[in-house]
This record gives C-alpha cells, structure tokens and sequence, in this order.
C-alpha cells in the first residue's frame, strides 16, 4: 500500500540553514496495516506525512502509495487516501452538518451515502448535537473531531491521520478510536497515524514505527520493541540495612542491566521478569535477606525510546516544544 525508498526532504530556510526534516526513510506498509509512527516534536512525521499526501515534494527519494508515485501521479493518489492533517480546522462560517455532508460529495458520494456517512460519524464522534453550529463556533476539540470526521466521511482505503486525538478528552479518544477500527474492519482500511500518546500506540497498533531526528530508528510490534529494546523492571523491597547484600544479588541476576539501589528499594532490568523474578528472591531467601515486596513492571514505549536514544520521549518533547 505505501513504499518509500530513502524518501528525504530538506527545508531551506535561509541562505546558510536547511532543515534536514526527513533523512532517508525507507518504509513498506501492507493492505490493512495499523502502523503508528512515533516521535518526539520535529522529528520528521507530520513532514513524512505530508509526502505521502503530495502535500509537499520530496527533495529526494521515491514513495508509491496505493500503487501510485506521489511525485508523478499525485493525483491519483490523492482519490485513494483521506488525511486528517495535524490541526488541520476545517471550514469557518458553515454549520458541522454542511461541512460534512459537502467533503462527502467533493470525493464522490452520491447525496445518500453522503447523507448517511455524515449522520453515521456526527453520532459516533459526539458531533449530533452540535451538527446545526457553524464550524467557527466550536471548541478545540470539537474542532478535531469534526477534521477527523472529515477524513472518514469517504471510507478511504488508505487513512493518514496526524495525531488524530491530540486535544481530546479521554472519553472523545475512546469514541474515536472505536469508530476509527470499527471503519477498518467493515472497509478494510490501512491506516497510517502519529500519535503523541504511547498508550495509544501501544493497544491500537499492530506495528510501531519510531522516528527520530528524520530517521526511522525502530519498526516492529509493540511488544516486539519492548522485549527487545527495554525489558522488564524488578522493584525488589528489602528490610533495612540489607540494601548492598541486594544489591550484591540482583547484579548476580541472568542479564540484568541497570541496577538501581535507592533508599529500601532494589530496581533492576532483565528480559524476562516473571522468571527472573523467583529467581531473585529464592536467592534472597538462600543468603537471608528478608523481601518485603517485589513487583515486575512492564515496559513501556517510553522505554524503548529512552533506549534506543538515552532520552525519554516526554523529554525529548517537552525539549522540542521549548525549541519551538
Ligand atoms: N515548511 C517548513 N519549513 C522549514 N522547516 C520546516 C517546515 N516544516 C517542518 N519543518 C521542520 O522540519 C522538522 C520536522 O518537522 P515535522 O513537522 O515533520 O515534525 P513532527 O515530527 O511532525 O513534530 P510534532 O510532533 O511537533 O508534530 C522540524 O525541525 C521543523 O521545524
Ligand atoms: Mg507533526
């Protein structure tokens, strides 16, 4: 459905600073994919995006999408995809309803479907009662939910969506998202998204895309990436005055890696915590130290990043945000 081949773009913005936005990505994503693609602010996604869209040319590089070349047949590629870009704000003085109903008809829908596919969307996106207001009028996130209605509204085969739920309280989110695979399912959409929300990206997407500095530093599945890159976390508790004999024994463990001892706690990473997690308090059973709690904590996305980069993604964006 999409292939690139070292896509690149730079920016020139004066006579001696060109922005380097997208260096090199290769990327293939199959009919039917969730791919979610990952970064911290400036990375390169909504640049990537806006590529694959023909909004913007390459500067080099080849991208087909939906079997078409974005630089030699941008219009056809245009008919196969909807892009809800990234605060996009669709229309002004036009009441929700119109402005649905007419992006409908712009990509082809016959008046009924039309009128069917935008009453369908004002429901599952909370827009029903707000469908007589003019668009201007609305709030940020009714906003957004109307940009993502918008790109919906023709059932594309492939969706692009750029941070789709930014903005949106976590009751909006839930409806989004279920409206967003229920329409993949019934239409068998291959959907391509960025998503500032790890959470997200790890429960709605089958396959992860990180992106940093305009590369592509990691693509796999979710927990793929977590088994691989981070590993899970031990929180062992010991009583008072045994930390260093703890400690001593974690570093014993089969793998582990950052040992961490802080006040009556004990963390450290290893592949596999359900096993090595026995492992480690029989150990301290068998030399004496007595455990008052132990825990295994899961990866998160977040992990994988700091791993792969040694910053944190929250960081890293609150960083770019502070830059920008
Ligand atoms: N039109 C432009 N002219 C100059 N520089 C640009 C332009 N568009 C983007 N850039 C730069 O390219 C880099 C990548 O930007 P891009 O918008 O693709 O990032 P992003 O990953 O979408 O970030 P965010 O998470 O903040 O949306 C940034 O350094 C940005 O400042
Ligand atoms: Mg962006």
């Amino acid at each position: 459905m999409i292939s690139t081949r070292e896509l690149t773009k730079d920016f020139v913005v004066s006579r001696t600073e060109t922005v380097h936005a997208v260096r090199g990505i290769s990327l293939d994503v199959e009919p039917g994919e969730l791919v979610a693609v990952l970064g911290p602010n400036g990375a390169g996604k909504t640049t990537t995006l806006r590529m694959l869209t023909t909004l913007i040319a390459p500067t080099s590089g080849t991208a087909k999408v939906a079997g078409y070349d974005v630089s030699t047949d941008p219009g056809q590629v245009r008919r196969q995809i909807g892009y809800v870009g990234q605060g996009n704000g669709a229309g002004h003085s036009q009441r929700v309803r119109d402005e649905l109903y007419g992006q409908g008809v712009i990509y082809g829908l016959d008046s009924r479907s039309a009128k069917r596919r935008s009453e369908e969307l004002l429901e599952s996106l909370e827009l029903g009662e707000l469908a007589r207001r003019k668009v201007s009028e609305l709030s940020g996130g009714q906003r957004r939910r109307l940009d993502v209605a918008m790109g919906l509204v023709h059932a594309p085969g492939l969706l692009f969506l750029d941070e789709p739920s930014t903005g949106l309280d976590p009751q909006n989110r839930a409806n989004l998202w279920d409206h967003i695979l229920r329409m993949r399912e019934q239409y068998s959409m291959t959907i391509v998204l960025t998503t500032h929300y790890l959470d997200e990206a790890d429960s709605m997407a089958e396959r992860v895309v990180v992106v940093d500095h305009g590369e592509v530093i990691a693509d796999d599945t979710a927990d793929a990436l977590k088994a691989k890159l981070a590993g899970d976390q031990l929180l062992l508790t010991v009583a008072p005055g045994n930390l260093a004999r703890a400690a001593e024994l974690t570093e014993q463990l089969l793998g582990a890696r950052d040992v961490v001892a802080q006040g009556d706690q004990i963390s450290v990473r290893v592949a596999n915590g359900p096993e090595a997690l026995p492992e480690l308090i029989g150990a301290a059973q068998r030399t004496g130290v007595p455990v008052a709690a132990a825990q295994v904590i899961r990866p998160t996305l977040d992990d994988v990043f700091l791993n792969l980069t040694g910053r944190s993604l929250r960081e890293a964006d609150a960083n770019g945000k502070a830059a920008a």
